[in-house]
């Protein structure tokens, strides 16, 4: 590939990176952009863009036009860092329009994501060749938007309606396979060089005498009665709350109805009111937090051990689900049970979960068989962890238990093996002193089911070394998990903040809201489930025994809710009995009265009188003691920053996206809303509802949460 053009500024000696370049080659024109990392489409490269094409168009000597880019990919879409500034000329769809206006063929040569108005530009070619391992998709709908630039006009009248409303309003992916059967795509190439593999189909197809085809020229494809409906009445249960995917069948619906133009100023207009939306600046919060959180000074430059060997110690529901999250990404794991029951039990699980994913197509029966017939093992020796790399400790949680495994692993593994345990709750401090190699210690807290989970909180103990902290980077990295810093506290960043607004809610339903409606109001907000819901899936015995470990240290102005207690005293766990908050049965959940009765009984003990709560207040109750205990959990530096928050809540816990995390939530409803609620919520109860200092100043500085994550 050649190198960027580069040119000498005229008033200094400085070296300005052209991002665009327009290079003749005997009788056509290469347009080449390279804006590393992924080509985004800034204000250089549309201006770039804009007047290459306008030169090439003129030259006489180009009979065609091949546009490709330098670098891992071509443009993976429009510059997200631009958004919510105002916008800068040349706008996409007019760069777009002047591609497609030419009057000569143009090659769009594709490789590695086509993405968003990367995808709207390939639109604007006339021909598109692509390499096979090429992916495509228009991902806007995931940023609260839709693609702006042309796409929900074009992608219709290329591929099949429904093909085009499937992608745009789900963002997903397709190979390159599917793109040239439905015809996304004219050509595929194996060549790894997309230049050189573009200007040989420019040349085919100036010998072919091939015309310019401009998409906005054709009709739309026809789309079946009821398509638009049903795919409305679909994404309103789907996506609950999102403004975008409605939108999105909108512009394509104009497609349909409209001619280009006026389809394109709908599509336009839509996307800019989308663009002003509260969903947009949430979802592009999250997609550069997530990006952030990996991101610490401590491990700036620290080399993170090779991890190919894993063991973990207990196959349950946690240690069965990291051994799959661990051998889907090509690891070796070793597991130890307690005895050889357990042991079975643990292969059965995994051969299952695995089965699961080739299934579903994402493990061959291959690779499956290789996987059982010795990459996994399961055994009651210890001894057999002597080489591993890494350690991931999963048994009961227990101190005891957990101490006389680490005792026993330092004892037995190789000196420089990270020793990890993925304990909810327990200091990791008094797990590491166990070992002689405490700075080798580390917690890496996975989320149920493990193999599925995108969240990984990595503990950082006192004495634990930067290098254990970066392979525990490295490692999520591999699982294609997110990696989020936490101090050692009780229950870490994610665990801790639960256990305050789980207290908040049990004082909501004290003060007279049934847990049935506080799990309604709570979904109707954006929650994947109700917290009484998740607590049912958990297990109550998990939240019983962790008070029961509190209870000696409790602080007698806690007002304790005791009706969980009164469920777990009768043997009522949740889902797995059968019987929790709700009652399971037939594959249902229904509302189970006679927890009414227990909590009714509960609130007369305690001389309570009922009244009713609003969804409103149910909300701004949850909301305010999550953000109170975030802040806390701020203060006391075991989370970075407000962002390491938000990215915890919204991939452990099921925290609506489009709302950005709790602490964007909060930024937008301003700290003094927050602050307010607080002090009002307080006047039940004093002791739950104490401002955290963070917030306080934050507040009387006139500042938010997002000055912290500079
Ligand atoms: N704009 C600006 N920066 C971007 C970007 C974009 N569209 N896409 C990625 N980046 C940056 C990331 O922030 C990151 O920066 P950093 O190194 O400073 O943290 C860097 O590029 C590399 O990104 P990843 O770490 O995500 O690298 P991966 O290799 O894991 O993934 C990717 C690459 C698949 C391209 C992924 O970054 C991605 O999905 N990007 C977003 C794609 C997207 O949503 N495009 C649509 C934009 S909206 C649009 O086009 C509107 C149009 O219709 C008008
Ligand atoms: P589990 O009860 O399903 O599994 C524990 C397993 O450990 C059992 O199979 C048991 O036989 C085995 N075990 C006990 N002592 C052992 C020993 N000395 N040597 C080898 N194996 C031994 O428990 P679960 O839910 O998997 O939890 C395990 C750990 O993960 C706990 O610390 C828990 O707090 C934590 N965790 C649990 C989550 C969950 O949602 N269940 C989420 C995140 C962390």
């Amino acid at each position: 590939m050649v190198s960027p053009d580069t040119s000498k500024s005229a008033s200094s000696n400085l070296t300005i990176l052209n991002p665009v370049t327009l290079e003749i080659i005997e009788n056509k024109g290469v347009i080449q952009i390279s804006n590393p990392p992924v080509n985004a489409l800034s204000q250089a490269v549309r201006a770039g863009l804009s007047d290459c094409i306008s030169r090439a168009i003129v030259m006489d000597e180009v009979e065609a036009i091949v546009i490709c880019c330098t670098g891992r990919t071509f443009i993976a879409g429009a510059d997200i860092r631009e958004f919510g500034k105002p916008p800068m000329e040349p706008f996409l769809p007019e760069v777009i329009d002047e591609i497609e206006a030419a009057a000569k063929p143009v090659v769009v040569a594709l490789h590695g994501v086509v993405l968003g108005g990367g995808l709207e530009v390939a639109l604007g070619g006339h021909y598109r060749i692509a390499h096979q391992a090429t992916k495509f998709g228009l991902p806007e709908v995931t940023l609260g938007l839709l693609p702006g630039a042309g796409g929900t006009q074009r992608l219709p009248r290329l591929v099949p309606v429904e093909k085009a409303l499937e992608m745009i309003t789900s963002g997903r992916q397709i190979g390159a396979k599917e793109a040239i059967e439905i015809g996304l795509i004219d050509k595929i190439t194996e060549a790894d060089d997309l230049r050189i593999a573009g200007l040989e189909y420019a040349q085919e197809l100036i010998e072919k005498r091939a015309q310019v085809q401009p998409i906005s020229k054709r009709s739309a494809n026809s789309a079946a009665p009821q398509l638009f409906e049903t795919y409305r009445n679909r994404l309103a249960q789907k996506a609950r709350g999102q403004i975008a995917p409605q939108k999105c069948i909108d512009a394509i619906e104009g497609a349909i109805n409209l001619p280009f133009k006026e389809g394109q100023a709908q599509e336009r207009a839509l996307f800019q009111k989308l663009m002003q939306s509260d969903q947009r600046s949430a979802l592009i919060h999250a997609f550069f937090a997530e990006r952030q959180v990996g991101k610490l000074p401590e491990i700036e430059d620290v080399n993170p051990l090779n991890i190919a060997t894993l063991g973990v110690i207990g196959g349950g529901t946690m240690g069965a689900g990291i051994a799959v999250s661990s051998l889907l990404s090509g690891l070796k794991v070793i597991l130890i049970e307690r005895d050889q029951d357990s042991v079975d039990h643990a292969i059965n699980t995994v051969s299952q979960l695995l089965m699961g994913s080739v299934k579903r197509g994402k493990l061959s029966q291959e690779s499956y068989d290789k996987i059982m017939a010795g990459t996994f093992q399961a055994s009651t020796d210890y001894a057999i962890l002597a080489d591993v790399d890494i350690v991931i400790e999963a048994v009961f949680e227990s101190m005891e238990v957990k101490k006389e495994v680490f005792s026993k692993l330092d004892t037995i593994c190789k000196p420089d093996a990270i020793l990890a345990s993925n304990t909810s709750y327990l200091d990791i401090n008094k797990i590491a002193a166990m070992t002689s190699r405490p700075e080798n210690v580390i917690g890496l807290h996975f989320f149920s089911p493990a193999h599925v989970m995108k969240l990984l909180e990595v503990v950082i103990a006192n004495k634990t070394a930067p290098n254990i902290v970066a392979s525990g980077f490295a490692l999520a990295k591999k699982l294609r998990k997110i990696a989020v810093r936490s101090g050692v506290c009780d229950g870490f960043i994610g665990n801790r903040i639960l256990s305050h607004y789980r207290k908040a809610i049990d004082g909501a339903v004290l003060a007279g809201a049934s847990p049935f409606d506080i799990d309604r109001a709570l979904v109707n907000f954006g929650l994947a489930m109700g917290p009484f819901s998740v607590s049912d899936l958990a297990g109550l015995d998990i939240g019983w025994a962790t008070r029961k470990r509190l209870a000696p240290t409790r602080n007698p102005r806690e007002v304790y809710a005791e009706f969980s207690d009164r469920l777990c005293e009768q043997g009522r766990f949740g889902r797995k009995t059968g019987h929790g908050f709700y009652i399971y049965k037939d594959g249902k959940s229904t509302p189970d009265k006679e927890v009414d009765e227990i909590i009714a009984a509960e609130r007369s003990a305690k001389s309570i009188d009922a009244r009713e709560l609003s969804d409103q207040e149910i909300v701004d109750r949850y909301m305010a003691a999550m953000i109170n205990e975030a802040a806390r959990v701020i203060d006391e530096g075991i989370a970075l920053r407000p962002l390491d928050v938000d990215v915890t809540l919204l991939n452990g816990y099921g925290f609506p996206r489009w709302r950005g995390g709790p602490m964007h939530y909060a930024d937008t409803l301003g700290l003094d809303k927050i602050l307010n609620d607080i002090k009002k919520f307080a006047k039940e109860d004093n002791y739950l509802w104490q401002p955290a200092p963070l917030l306080e100043r934050l507040v009387a500085d006139g500042k938010s949460f997002s000055n912290l994550n500079k």
